[in-house]
């Protein structure tokens, strides 16, 4: 086999961002006195099927982190490509100084098992209630259980409709991209 194009070393900070695009989501919290709050979280994973779980990679200094652990709940909700540009400014802002419901183009909407809102301008929303939380270096690893979950119909059935579903994928910094629209189906 010929040899292929030469590979150059990372900054090993810099290699976390070969793993990326990763699908940003928004992740909303209400403060026990009932302040609404969103923050753009890339790094979460599903992590069990049963219980369904979903693990996030968060710093503890973001306002919504200790929401989460008094409160023990909040909300993934699915944003799309044309979102991008509120996604991101959703992860430059902190609702320690900003009421970024007021600031951005974000509808609160009622959950149906959970006291966090759900973002109305998004296609999918997973309610959670925190199952777990483990220190990993700089971030926690913030497990939630799936309690309730819901998106537009049609969109989904077992998997994305790719034609329908643009995601708003975090490729690193202030870039984003989608997945393209071509899906195949591998007979295994
Ligand atoms: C595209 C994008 C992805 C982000 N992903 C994460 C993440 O996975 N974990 C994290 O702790 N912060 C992440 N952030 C940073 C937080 O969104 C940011 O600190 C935000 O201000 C937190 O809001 P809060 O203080 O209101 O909770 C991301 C920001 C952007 C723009």
């Amino acid at each position: 086999m010929p040899e292929g194009p030469p590979k150059v070393a990372l900054p090993l900070n810099e290699s976390l961002y070969l793993l990326h695009p990763y699908n940003a989501t928004l992740i909303t919290t209400k403060t026990p006195d009932g302040q609404n709050n969103v923050a753009t979280i890339a790094w979460i994973i599903p992590t069990s099927v049963n219980p369904p779980l979903i693990t996030m990679s968060i710093r503890k200094n973001r306002f919504t982190y200790p929401i989460i652990q008094e409160t023990g709940e909040f909300v993934v909700n699915i944003p799309t490509f044309d979102m991008a540009e509120t996604v991101l400014r959703a992860g430059r802002m902190s609702g320690k100084n900003i009421d970024k419901f007021a600031e951005l183009p974000f509808t609160a909407r009622k959950a149906k098992m959970v006291t966090a809102p759900l973002i109305e301008e998004c296609v999918a929303h997973l309610e959670c209630k925190l199952w777990k939380t483990f220190e990993a270096g700089d971030h926690d690893l913030v497990i939630g259980e799936v309690i309730a979950a819901h998106v537009i119909e049609g969109y989904f059935t077992k998997t994305w409709d790719i034609t329908k579903f643009r995601p708003a994928q975090h490729t690193g910094k202030e870039f984003f991209t989608t997945c393209g629209l071509e899906t195949i189906e591998i007979k295994f």
